[in-house]
């Protein structure tokens, strides 16, 4: 039995959090926004994120961030990805050196191109972080369905401790070294889940979707690979896997987004609809700058961003997509 902290109540953090209680854990959750806090203390649910999973009584709420982390043998970092890098700040003079912190959140910062492990580790020194990814939406999660993820840690003790703490029987988790690959495929794939939305705003089909997914894994492997990444995770569980679920469920909100689009919504009002951070908004502009900086071709992507932030007719950009240069499939099927 461990003693976790849960740090962000929205729909994940409270998933993981129901998880590792019902594994055993000594669970705490903590949230820095006073209205959630009171919402989980009163309602013992939250009802905008989660509704319909209740947070057993066993599973402490706590409001104070020191409170909340001291003496924990994990910690949970799973508040929206814009904040990772102001919520681990916080951590700084609170943390036993060697502290385990697991990031669950997914995306890449705008401003430095950094992937949230590297954020965390920029803002809190000494301690061991790790990811844990892959096709797990927290609203199935929340209900038991079998999922599986894969966690990603510099060592292999640590890999096994924390596929130890978070495997159930309806939770089944993998290991790995590339924590890298784990964290490229979990914020790409929300770039690609805003176009597979656009072309079901548009109502296209199941061939636009394949396509898109395929063609998006091809985009996000080319330059994962360009960065250090291992192909193995991209076509894992934390990337195609991920990027499957993330373009077909109903539960995404970047696909939800980018449906609204598709119907000729503007990034505005359709985000202002999905009353929820669309996280592939702000990773489509970092994977671009990537994609320049590694000088890999991403088309999709790069839609996407014209779509975006340049006023791009949804239309127009799929127009252009289908009538770019012809192309081999992968440069691996070449004759030469
Ligand atoms: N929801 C899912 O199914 C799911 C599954 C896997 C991974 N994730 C990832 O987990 C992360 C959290 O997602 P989510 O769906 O739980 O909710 P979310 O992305 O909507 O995050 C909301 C939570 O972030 C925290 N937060 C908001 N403002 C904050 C602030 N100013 N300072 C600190 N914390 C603040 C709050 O606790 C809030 O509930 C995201 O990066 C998401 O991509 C989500």
């Amino acid at each position: 039995m461990a003693n976790v902290t849960v740090l962000g109540a929205g729909g994940w953090g409270i998933a993981l959090a129901v998880l590792l209680n019902n594994n055993g854990h000594n669970v705490t959750i903590w949230s820095a926004l006073e209205k959630e806090i009171d919402m989980l203390k009163n309602e013992k649910e939250n009802k905008v994120c989660l509704p319909g999973i209740i947070i057993p009584d066993s599973i402490k709420i706590e409001a104070d961030l020191k409170e909340a982390v001291t003496d924990k043998d994990v910690i949970v970092l799973a508040v929206a990805s814009k904040f990772t890098r102001q919520t681990a700040g916080r951590l700084n003079g609170l943390l036993k050196d060697g502290q385990i912190i697991v990031n669950v959140a997914k995306g890449i910062e705008e401003s430095t191109l950094m992937t949230l492990t590297e954020v965390i580790e920029d803002e809190v020194k000494n301690v061991n972080v790790c990811v844990l990814s892959g096709p797990s939406h927290a609203e199935e999660v929340g209900k038991g369905l079998p999922t599986t993820c894969v966690v990603g840690a510099k060592t292999k003790d640590l890999a096994l401790y924390l596929q130890n703490i978070f495997m159930s029987n309806v939770f089944r988790v993998y290991t790995s070294s590339d924590i890298l690959g784990i964290e490229l495929g979990g914020a790409l794939k929300n770039v690609i889940a805003l176009a597979a939305g656009m072309a079901d705003g548009l109502n296209y089909g199941d061939n636009t979707k394949a396509a898109l997914i395929t063609r998006g894994i091809s985009e996000i492997s080319r330059l994962g690979l360009a960065m250090g990444a291992k192909e193995a995770t991209l076509f894992g569980l934390s990337g195609i896997g991920d990027l499957i679920v993330t373009c077909a469920s109903m539960h995404s909100r970047n696909r939800r987004a980018g449906i609204l689009m598709g119907q000729g919504k503007t990034m505005d009002e359709a985000v202002n609809e999905v009353h929820m951070v669309v996280e592939g908004i702000y990773s489509a502009k970092a994977a671009k700058a990537l994609s320049e900086k590694y000088n890999v071709s991403m088309p999709i992507i790069t839609a996407v961003n014209q779509i975006l932030f340049e006023n791009k007719n949804v239309k127009d950009a799929v127009n252009e997509l289908m009538q770019r240069d012809k192309a081999i499939e992968h440069s691996q099927v070449d004759w030469d």
